[in-house]
């Protein structure tokens, strides 16, 4: 892990402020990178920032960026600016659940710039970026084992989670000469508050397994990173459900099984 340097002296951490993001940022510190810190909760990443300032003597900086607005990228652009930046993880993302014809579709059309637009942008800037600058680069996306199937009741998100799969799993390959990793970390239910505590579903209630440990999923991100695995898929109980339903189960029938499951869950019904 300590190779993780190798990319760089900085990192940018997208959904740092909780769950999966945070812990990166935690797990990045401790190996000595500096941080630059993004979410909407500024507060949130200014006591994170304090934290693993004192904790691990980096530096860290931050900065309030909603990326699901279009021009995000001219924040990030500033807040980058001359730093050694050899390491994203493209992280941030949300979800809204529930019977697809009773959401707005402006509830949608957010989570599209957040969940597809930003990935894309943010991979397309960094890999420009390093690409001129002729140095290695590291960029992992945060996808989701949704990704497999359609997911009734989350058709938005599952649809938007394959977007990011085929997206990383494609820039592996094309970066590959140019030295720079691409890894998709896909996680399967992982314990953060983006579950725990999600407005649209009671999901914790309702799950056939134990959620994984966030700090087992990052370790196992970061590992498959430096490996340069086009994709990893977080916990091995998750890996061991995917390769069983891909084989046991047509496509249909594994969305009829996501179905049944996320209408329990659902409030939006
Ligand atoms: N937990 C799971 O079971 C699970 C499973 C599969 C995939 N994932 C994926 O893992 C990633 C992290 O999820 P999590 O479970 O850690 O959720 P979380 O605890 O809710 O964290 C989500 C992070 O994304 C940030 N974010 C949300 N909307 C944003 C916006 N418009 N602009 C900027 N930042 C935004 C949030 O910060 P602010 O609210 O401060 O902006 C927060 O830091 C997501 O992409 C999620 O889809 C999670």
């Amino acid at each position: 892990m300590e190779k993780l340097k190798k990319f760089g002296s900085w990192a940018v951490v997208t959904g740092a402020s909780s769950g999966i993001g945070k812990e990166f940022a935690i797990q990045l510190a401790g190996k000595g990178i500096n941080l630059i810190l993004i979410a909407r909760r500024e507060p949130l990443l200014n006591e994170l920032s304090k934290k693993l300032k004192n904790r691990y003597n980096v530096e860290v900086r931050f900065a309030s960026v909603d990326l699901s607005k279009p021009n995000f990228l001219i924040e990030i652009e500033n807040i980058t600016k001359g730093l050694d930046i050899g390491l994203v993880v493209s992280n941030a993302g949300g979800a809204r659940m529930g019977a697809f014809s009773k959401i707005p579709m402006m509830d949608f059309e957010a989570m599209i710039h957040l969940n597809v637009m930003a990935q894309m942008k943010i991979s397309h800037w960094f890999s420009t970026r390093r690409i001129k600058e002729r140095k290695k680069g590291g960029l992992l996306l945060v996808s989701s084992t949704t990704a497999f199937q359609g997911v009734p009741y989350a058709a938005d998100y599952a649809a938007a989670k394959a977007y990011i799969l085929n997206l990383g799993e494609a820039l592996n390959f094309e970066l590959k000469k140019e030295e720079i990793n691409v890894t998709v970390l896909v996680p399967g239910p992982t314990d953060t508050p983006g579950l725990t505590e999600n407005q649209d579903a009671d999901m914790a209630s309702h799950l056939p397994m134990k959620p994984q440990t966030v700090d087992e999923l990052v370790t196992e991100g970061l590992k498959a990173l430096l490996k340069n695995k086009p994709s990893h898929i977080g916990g091995s109980m998750n890996r061991i459900m995917a390769k069983v339903m891909k084989i046991l189960m047509s496509r249909k029938a594994a969305s009829a099984f996501w179905g049944k499951m996320m209408y329990k869950m659902v409030t939006i019904k």
